[in-house]
């Protein structure tokens, strides 16, 4: 199999920390946590509020370094995996979860009331989605929506998709009217 370096991105509470996991035991890839990456290795800056806005091309330049590294393959998971280098990346895999699960799971998750409804509603505009869209191009993404799967069988079907047996094609979740 060509080596492939798949990215996982969706909106907190998605599921993509289980998924990638997963993933990588299917297909012996090694997972690089993005969070963990920014955080190790400093590159943000702390808002006034104190939540940490990353740096964009500095997490870039670390992840290049990383893709170096390693020549195995690679399941890199976080809420801004879809805004990696294009030419780095093989796969781009968007996580999706009806807005009311995911308002419980990042309730229970100890977020806020406001946080959780900007999450929610950012789910609902299919926010992620597009920025991956934009970014990569349409074949390149895959959108699965987790709500109903659980973790192992969101990994399976994604390596069904890879084998051309089931389209994970953007387009078909529309959360709209739930939220709005
Ligand atoms: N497919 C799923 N079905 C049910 N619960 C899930 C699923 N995926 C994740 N979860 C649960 O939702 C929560 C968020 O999962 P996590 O992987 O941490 O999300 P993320 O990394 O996208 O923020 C966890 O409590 C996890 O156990
Ligand atoms: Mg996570």
């Amino acid at each position: 199999m060509k080596r492939m370096v798949i990215a996982v991105s969706g909106t907190p509470g998605t599921g993509k920390s289980v998924f990638a996991r997963a993933l990588a035991k299917n297909l012996k890839a090694r997972v690089i946590d993005l969070n963990a990456l920014i955080a190790e290795r400093k590159i943000y800056t702390l808002d006034p509020d104190g939540t940490k806005v990353a740096d964009i091309p500095k997490m870039r330049l670390e992840f290049s370094r990383a893709v170096r590294a390693f020549r195995g393959m690679i399941v890199v998971e976080g809420l801004l995996a879809h805004l990696l280098q294009k030419k780095l990346l093989t796969h781009v895999v968007v996580l999706r979860t009806r807005p009311k699960v995911l308002e419980r799971r990042l309730r229970a998750r100890g977020y806020s009331k406001a946080k959780t409804r900007e999450n929610v509603e950012a789910e609902a505009l299919d926010i992620i989605l597009w920025e991956a869209v934009r970014a990569h191009g349409i074949n390149k993404v895959y959108e699965i929506d987790t709500t109903r799967l659980k973790p192992s069988s969101a990994a399976r079907l994604f390596l069904r998709a890879l084998a051309g047996k089931v389209s994970l094609k953007p387009g078909k979740v529309s959360w709209l009217e739930e939220v709005f």
